[in-house]
């Protein structure tokens, strides 16, 4: 039995989809287990880039099996137009796509009061007003719409009907917003419903069945660590688990049925959205690493917050997720920088903190270690010990300070620029 899992460490963007992609060689299946059409995964095959939202990264694998687990909340536009896209591109989606029936559908109000929040907030979020958190809000008030619930087609307009009334008085009477037409949306639900038929199944108990079967499975991770709504840095978060806790609950596996969590960090940090950000750099060298690593949302097209390694970040992740190993990626975006600052703890009125704090992130002061960088271009590297001493000192000093062994080193964007050590 196989079952790996792999989890953003930092604020996400940490390069998880070239990861999974890069696994998916020996894996059978591939599921999605939280979050929806925020994630952004962006794969390089074959020089080709291809930007998924709902889709797992495993699609682009002949004869890899890839589901949608009950975790994730859908835009039933977006994946409808993710299934087109791929089915140009002559995927076989239809046989290789598993949408669980137990997933939420974020449906236009939920859109529509993402975006009417953060007007009304005072401090803003910076969600990228997919409808995420009103969605997941609906789930916990059971005013959700699962995608099981497209089946019964009376069941649903009751239930659709019913919701709207209070949606549209939400919209009119507290976000003076227009009311949205009940029929646009039974058509809209009606569409996807045709769409999906055929794909839509208990993905509880094909997980079970094909661990049964000794089929190989990744779980992959939306976001990061530290947007996880119950760990990450509240307010601002998303308003799901990517942590350990959410893989399980966005499957229905167990934790016995895991034996590897693998954490993908990048050799440099990123954030997109408001919040604290210790080791944000917002000279500079935050500058560069914008420029060189490609830093701009590929959800909403912002450029990311950029800044050093954050060691404290790392060791609270691996505690809380139980890190088996790292891949480290977009190392190659540091050639060039003649010293690499990595923040090796926090202190608080020059007082040394002893962990990631839950609260007040945004009063500590990074505790900084300078290493030598390298001038070389290491994204021809293949192998370990072709990289320059430097770039090896790096690595060393990253694994050596988190305590968890980086076992795979990305040194560019394409599934070839990877070094598995
Ligand atoms: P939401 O998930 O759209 O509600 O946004 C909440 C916060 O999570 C915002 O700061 C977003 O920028 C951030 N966020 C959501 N999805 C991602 C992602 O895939 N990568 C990085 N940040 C994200």
């Amino acid at each position: 039995m196989s079952c790996k899992v792999i989890i953003g460490t930092q604020w996400g963007d940490e390069g998880k989809a070239k990861i999974i992609d890069y696994f998916c060689r020996d894996t059978d299946i591939v599921v999605r287990y939280q979050g929806g059409g925020n994630a952004g995964h962006t794969v390089v095959a074959d020089g080709v880039k291809h930007i998924f939202h709902l889709v797992p990264s495993g699609i682009l694998h002949n004869g890899v099996t890839c589901v949608i687990g009950n975790g994730l909340v859908i835009d039933p536009e977006l994946l409808m137009h993710e299934i087109v896209m791929l089915e140009k591109e002559g995927f076989d989606v239809k046989n290789f796509l598993r949408i669980s029936d137990s997933a939420h559908l974020v449906l236009p109000y939920h859109k529509i009061i993402d975006e009417a929040m953060e007007e009304f907030r005072d401090k803003k979020i910076g969600t990228t007003k997919r409808g995420i958190g009103p969605c997941y809000a609906d789930k916990s008030l059971r005013y959700g719409i699962r995608v099981g619930d497209l089946f019964d087609k009376e069941y649903i307009t009751q239930r659709i009907t019913n919701t709207l009334k209070i949606k549209n008085l939400q919209l009119e009477k507290i976000y003076s917003k227009n009311k949205l037409n009940l029929d646009e949306i039974l058509n809209l639900v009606d569409k996807f419903r045709k769409r999906i038929d055929g794909m839509v199944t208990d993905t509880r108990f094909l997980l079970y069945n094909s661990l049964e079967k000794n089929k190989r499975v990744l779980l992959e991770g939306a976001q990061g660590n530290a947007l996880d709504i119950d760990h990450g840095t509240y307010p601002y978060v998303t308003s799901s688990n990517p942590t350990i806790g959410g893989a399980l609950a966005g499957t229905g596996l167990n934790p016995f049925d895991i034996n590897e969590i693998v954490g993908i960090v990048k050799a440099y940090t990123t954030r997109v959205g408001e919040g604290p950000f210790p080791t944000e750099d917002n000279g500079d060298d935050g500058s560069k690493l914008r420029e060189k690593g490609g830093e701009f949302g590929s959800t909403t097209g912002r450029p990311r917050r950029c800044g050093w390694f954050d060691v404290e970040l790392l060791k609270y992740t691996k505690r809380l997720n139980g890190l088996t190993s790292l891949a480290l990626t977009k190392l190659d975006v540091l050639n060039g920088f003649k010293k690499i600052r990595v923040s090796v703890g926090y202190s608080v009125n020059g007082k040394r903190l002893q962990h990631f704090p839950s609260q007040m992130l945004d009063k500590v002061e990074p505790i900084y270690e300078d290493i030598d960088g390298w001038e070389e271009d290491i994204s021809s590297c293949r192998n370990y010990d072709e990289l320059p001493e430097n770039a090896k000192v790096y690595v060393r000093f990253i694994e050596e300070k988190v305590g968890v062994r980086i076992s795979v080193v990305s040194v560019g964007p394409d599934r070839s620029e990877t070094i598995v050590r």
